[in-house]
């Protein structure tokens, strides 16, 4: 048996988990998986509940499940908070809270919605890249870091920083998920500027001695931009920093045509590991049945592969999205002309019946 800690969160968190949930359900029905739900509480709802967008329970709750379930954190009414009790402190503290250092964000173009993406459709069909993106160190959690008041006026500040062996462990990660790819790893980094990147790039050097059937290259994240919405294609495994990371992974999915399709992972080194989908909690499209749930299934389905080893149920996951694709239905986000347009909740019931 598996505990899977399920945290719907704000926005359309909730709408979205519940489809999940049902698929999850199923498959507990159809091949005696036998994962049990718990709900637990992150994020504004949290906060709305017991003044903390992170409660303790919610925390014991984490250690003792196998893996987490997360819609999305945040929304307008909680952003004029003090910034330790807004929503995303929610998600950075149970980061790292379980140590969830590696952060799996692939970006995939399913054939179905290539007219879907911004780019010209030669561009990214057929893409297929994965960013790793180190999330409990760097810039996000480094100290010093606050606003103060100096030389007679306001000042802020934050501090970049990774220790090696923070660096060396990503690095790790990103080689080993290239092995079982295209092998190749491309490092983004400002060492012409950072110091700390010049760290990054010395000891992604020497991790790679360990992986001699991978190519490593290196990467300069302002030409990583650019790269990424000229030829996407050229890239296999992207590995980069925190706040790097944040920024390429939004602009590697928005390739894929939309947001709403994909899934991320977040391990530690045991692969306990928490599943979101990569959007936001979309607090405009909330509790009006047009969010597209795909992505959180299909966060369900890397659960069922990294974390709980069932690669084979993970693929009826990916298959099943790809059969009611192939039907033309769409969530609004994803929709072309000639396609069947449907809500949040069908949606998850057509993923459902296209499990059986
Ligand atoms: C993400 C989000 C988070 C981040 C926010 C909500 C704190 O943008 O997961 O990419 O910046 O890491
Ligand atoms: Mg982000």
């Amino acid at each position: 048996m598996s505990k899977i800690l399920v945290l719907p969160g704000d926005g359309i968190g909730k709408e979205i988990i519940a489809q999940a949930l049902k698929v999850i359900n199923r498959l507990n029905d159809e091949f005696n998986l036998d994962m049990e739900l718990i709900k637990g509480l992150i994020g504004g709802a949290a906060y709305d509940e017991t003044g903390s967008p992170l409660p303790q329970e919610t925390i014991n709750l984490a250690h003792d499940c196998d893996s987490i379930l997360l819609g999305a954190v945040g929304g307008y009414e909680w952003e004029s908070l003090e910034r330790d009790l807004r929503p995303e402190r929610g998600l950075l503290g149970l980061r790292e809270e379980m140590d969830l250092y590696a952060n799996l964000r692939p970006a995939i173009l399913y054939p179905q919605l290539a007219s879907a993406s911004s780019l010209k459709e030669e561009l990214v069909s057929g893409l297929d890249l994965m960013i790793v993106r180190e999330l409990v160190a760097g810039i996000y959690f480094g100290s010093p870091r606050g606003v103060i008041e100096k030389n007679g006026q306001s000042f802020g500040f934050n501090t970049a920083t990774y220790y090696q062996s923070e660096i060396e462990r990503i690095g790790h990660s990103a080689f080993q998920i290239a092995q079982k790819r295209d092998k190749r790893v491309c490092s983004v980094d400002k060492a012409n500027v950072l110091e700390v990147c010049e760290l990054w790039r010395e000891t992604m050097e020497n991790v790679a001695k360990s992986y001699p059937d991978v190519e490593l290259s290196h990467i300069y994240v302002d030409n990583a931009a650019m790269q990424l919405v000229k030829e996407p294609k050229q890239f296999d495994v992207m590995v980069t920093s925190n706040l790097f990371g944040d920024i390429l992974s939004d602009c590697a999915a928005m390739l894929t045509g939309s947001i709403g399709m994909l899934p991320s992972a977040s391990l530690n080194k045991d692969n306990y590991g928490m599943y979101e989908p990569i959007h936001g909690s979309a607090p405009d499209i909330a509790g009006k049945d047009i969010a597209n749930p795909l992505a959180t299934i299909l966060s369900v389905a890397m659960m069922l592969r990294y974390s709980l080893g069932q690669a084979k149920i993970a693929d009826k996951v990916g298959m099943a999205v790809n059969v009611v694709l192939d039907q033309g239905y769409r969530t609004k986000d994803i929709a072309a002309d000639g396609d069947k347009v449907v809500g949040t909740e069908e949606m998850g019931d057509l993923v459902v019946s296209a499990l059986q």
